[in-house]
């Protein structure tokens, strides 16, 4: 399983990669635009030094012809970007195109395995289904993360899927246990990952009994 960080934030991509299993990158207009970011031409570049994996860039356009020009201009700022795209009818025909130039395309926005099913036949080299916004609206997002494994599995379609809008450590266990290719998971859960009371406790008391026994 690959685990991407999904943040704009340079520091944090700096701490996600010392850690030693960062293999990518997701960012979004808003994660940029936490950064303060309205351009993300140079940022882009400076994630892409911090990372071989690839490092999702989202376009702004909304029109198929506007999405390939932009898409392009994006992949031409490093070899691993690869361009989002929202899973429209728009950003289906540009994939197909952006993925014949040899491009890899993140379909986004994905919330039901007929989304997913397109961006195979597309070409999208990655899928998106954002598992946090529909457990909101009150709907079980890992459920639409399992369909898309059967449905790929049926037809050895290669997309990957990315594990998206992850808001928990038990998203990432389930993403884990159903398969998922990747998980993109914002640095508070990398955090929750690691994190255990007993270990905390257990190097404490481990410490205060060596302590005990130090000088003499
Ligand atoms: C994925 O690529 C998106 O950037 C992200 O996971 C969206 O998450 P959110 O629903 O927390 O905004």
């Amino acid at each position: 399983m690959k685990f991407f960080i999904d943040t704009a934030n340079l520091d944090e991509i700096k701490k996600a990669a010392s850690f030693g299993f960062l293999d990518g990158v997701t960012t979004n207009p808003s994660l940029m635009a936490k950064e303060g970011l309205s351009r993300q031409d140079d940022h882009i570049k400076a994630i892409c030094a911090l990372t071989p994996g690839p490092v999702s860039a989202e376009v702004l356009a909304t029109e198929t012809e506007a999405m390939i020009k932009e898409g392009r201009h994006l992949a031409s700022l490093a070899p691993n970007v690869a361009v989002k795209l929202p899973l429209t009818m728009e950003g289906l025909a540009a994939t197909g195109v952006l993925a014949g130039d040899g491009i890899r395309v993140n379909l986004t926005l994905v919330f039901s395995p007929l989304q997913a099913l397109l961006a195979a036949k597309a070409g999208a080299a990655f899928v998106s289904p954002f598992v946090g916004r529909l457990d909101d609206v009150g709907h079980d997002g890992l459920e639409l993360v399992e369909e898309i494994i059967t449905i790929y599995g049926n037809y050895n379609f290669g997309t990957e899927i990315i594990v998206a809008s992850i808001r928990s450590p038990q998203h990432v266990l389930r993403s884990a246990i159903l398969g998922a290719d990747i998980a993109t998971i914002p640095y508070k859960v990398i955090q929750q990952l690691a994190g255990h009371p007993l270990t905390d406790r257990g190097v404490a008391d481990f410490l205060a009994d060596h302590a005990k026994v130090a000088d003499k």
